[in-house]
């Protein structure tokens, strides 16, 4: 190689090294950081699969979030997804937005910010519409993001888009879903599942949740979602996870790991339930299944974990208690 020749080659390598440490860079997932309480607690609500202008009972549910939201005092909302049904929003001005969630929460405790993911039923729609920054102004409540990060202090929350995982969406031809920026979802897959084993290894957060919308267990009208058990659930074995929250089947329920310490929690009865369809009640694991309306709560310190799931009465249907060890080893 002449002398010349060789300084082109180096000024290329430095391009490519560069154009790689971007690439890589902005793959990282958006972190958000959430205050916890003065005693170092944290508590919030989770709800799933609700957008419905009130009906099919998610005003009541709203009203008894806004009751035990002020009672606990919560910190933030979380929702697994499936905010607008059938079809998710057909624009960020769509009054769909408004009518399904800024006058249906409008208790005084849920005027939180809520964190959320998308669900199936939202990529049927246009899925850009909800990550649209315009939403944020006409309700500053709203944050929307395909995958991110919230540091709460005492527990990292992981939140996934699940939906392009699912292959099924992929191949039927009964509804249409908005894949732009999923192409080509093998990358789009891969390169997530990357980032977030990356960051719950490097988290030294006491407690880690992962969020998403499709279940990885679940005895409801879906079940189990094959390619979460296959790609997603080994990483959380391996990294410490404790629970793992979504919504997709509308019901309340927990179920626990086999192998690992894992809980499953689905929240996902914010609005239309009752399809009365559950598979397999001698599911190994099976601690609690419940096929109507409600949501669920968590509260957390750094020894204890509380949660709770709520009908639309507002009746604690189950609780779920662990502990962490103080001091543990490493
Ligand atoms: C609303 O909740 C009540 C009380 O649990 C229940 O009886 C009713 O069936 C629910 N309505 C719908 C549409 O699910």
């Amino acid at each position: 190689m002449s002398k010349s020749n060789n300084h082109l080659f180096n000024i290329i390598i430095i391009i490519i090294s560069f154009g790689l440490w971007v690439l890589y860079a902005s793959a990282e997932l958006q972190r958000f950081t959430q205050p916890c309480k003065g005693d170092g607690s944290l508590d919030f609500l989770v709800l799933g699969d609700w957008g419905r202008k009130g009906e099919f009972n998610q005003s009541q549910v709203a009203y008894q979030m806004g009751k035990l939201g002020e009672k606990l005092d919560i910190d933030f909302v979380v929702s697994t997804g499936d905010n607008f049904y059938d079809n998710g929003l057909t624009s960020d001005h769509d009054p769909f937005f408004e009518e399904s969630f800024t006058k249906i929460y409008t208790a005084k405790s849920l005027q939180k910010q809520w964190y959320t993911v998308l669900g199936n039923h939202d990529y049927r729609g246009d899925a850009e519409a909800q990550l649209s920054p315009f939403l944020r102004e006409i309700d500053s409540r709203w944050l929307c993001l395909r995958s991110f990060i919230v540091d709460a202090e005492l527990v990292e929350m992981f939140f996934v888009d699940t939906t392009p995982f699912v292959q099924d969406y992929f191949t039927e031809t009964e509804h249409t879903y908005d894949w732009r920026g999923i192409n080509p979802p093998k990358a789009y897959i891969s390169n997530l599942l990357k980032d977030v084993e990356k960051a719950l290894k490097e988290s030294r957060a006491t407690w880690k949740i992962v969020i998403g919308h499709h279940a990885i267990r679940s005895i409801g009208h879906h079940g189990d979602t094959k390619e979460l058990i296959d790609q997603l659930l080994p990483i959380l074995q391996a990294n410490n996870v404790d629970f793992y929250m979504n919504g997709h089947d509308h019901c309340l329920e927990h179920i626990s790991d086999t192998k690992s310490p894992i809980q499953f929690l689905t929240s996902g009865a914010g609005s239309k339930t009752w399809r009365g369809d559950i598979h397999e009640t001698d599911r190994e694991g099976l601690k609690f299944y419940y096929d109507g309306q409600g949501f669920m709560s968590v509260k957390l310190t750094q020894s204890d974990a509380r949660i709770e799931f709520y009908d639309v009465d507002g009746n604690v249907l189950h609780t779920l208690t662990s502990s962490k060890q103080l001091y543990s080893s490493y």
